[in-house]
């Protein structure tokens, strides 16, 4: 199959990059990062989560990041709702679309959310419906759609029965998830096959975390399976509080390295992009974790 010449990247780092930061990080600096990724030129950035403060205290102030960014057109802003209270409290800060979020595995479903996959389905359906009626677009999260921290390995039959769940109650788009970075290219494709048995190649987005640095190898695999959407944090930022020792997600800064230098074009302004990175690393007292923004800001240092 020919790679995309464009891929779209959505910047999962001000939600699935500083969910698990143990600091609370003022929304203002949160607002600042999105302003940050927008002059970069993302045009889909996932902001925040509607989710129980108890369970993520650092997504707490959802509605004070909503309400304090500066919207740019073209740009879509997307909220992570688990069910009706999350979606409810999300209505208010008028996200273009909201991502229900469910797993392949049913322990990860029941640490992660609470409930099973049945269950979790049971509370996404009104949420789905009630979003498409206001207008806004659903995407559908599979966690661990290759492995798990509780199971191990998760077989495709499961992505599969997850992704056509996802597809009955009205979800226009998944992220294939690899939430703990264990997967190789070859079993993130066979992931990805289950995945199209239910969604076509333009409603599947890649989402790798990075923790065995495969991350860009299995972005290379989804391409090359006519996947071109993926969701990646700017300096690659994040982890899971329910997937203990997984990192965060691919860097944005090195996916678009990869890709430019591939020939496909993201919209995306390498520099600026890691200015935002940078930016977000001073405040949390670290490197960027991405081998991209290094190189370029020693470079520069230089
Ligand atoms: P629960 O405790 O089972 O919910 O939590 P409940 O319905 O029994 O309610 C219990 C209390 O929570 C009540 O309050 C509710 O009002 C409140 P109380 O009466 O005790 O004061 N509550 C809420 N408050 C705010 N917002 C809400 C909400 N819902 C209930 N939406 C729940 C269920 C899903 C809420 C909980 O388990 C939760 O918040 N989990 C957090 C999950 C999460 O954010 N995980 C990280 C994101 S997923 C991820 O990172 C993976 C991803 O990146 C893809 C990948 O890499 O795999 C997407
Ligand atoms: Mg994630």
């Amino acid at each position: 199959m020919p790679l995309p010449s464009r891929v779209q990247i959505i910047d999962v780092g001000p939600r699935d990059g500083l969910q698990n930061e143990k600091l609370p990080v003022p929304a203002a600096i949160k607002i600042e990062l999105v302003h940050r990724l927008q002059a970069a030129g993302l045009t889909e950035i996932e902001v925040t989560s509607f989710v129980s403060p108890k369970w993520v205290p650092q997504m707490a102030d959802a509605a004070a990041v909503m309400a304090g960014i500066q919207r740019q057109a073209g740009v879509r802003y997307s909220v992570l709702t688990p069910n009706q209270i999350g979606f409810e409290a999300a209505v208010h800060s008028k996200p273009d679309e909201i991502v229900v979020f469910g797993a392949a595995s049913e322990a990860f479903s029941r640490k992660n959310i609470n409930c099973s996959i049945a269950e979790s389905i049971e509370r996404f359906a009104p949420v789905v419906q009630a979003a498409l009626a206001a207008g806004m677009a659903v995407r559908g999260a599979m966690s661990c759609a290759v492995g798990c921290p509780y199971e191990g390995d998760v077989s495709p039959s499961s992505v599969s029965y997850l992704a056509g769940l996802m597809k009955q109650i009205g979800v226009q788009r998944v992220d294939m998830a690899d939430t703990i970075g264990t997967g190789t290219p070859l079993k993130v494709q066979k992931a990805i096959e289950a995945t199209l048995e239910h969604f076509d190649a333009d409603h599947v987005c890649g989402h790798f975390h990075d923790t065995y640095g495969q991350a860009l190898a299995n972005t290379l695999a989804a391409l090359q399976m006519g996947v071109w959407n993926f969701q990646s944090s700017v300096a690659g930022l994040g982890g899971c509080p329910y997937a203990k020792g997984a990192t965060g997600n691919v860097a944005t800064e090195d996916v678009v390295y990869m890709l430019h230098g591939m020939g496909i074009s993201t919209g995306i302004d390498l520099d600026q992009l890691v200015d935002a990175g940078a930016f977000i690393s001073e405040f949390l007292g670290r490197q960027p974790n991405s081998n991209v923004a290094k190189a370029i800001l020693n470079k520069r240092a230089g």
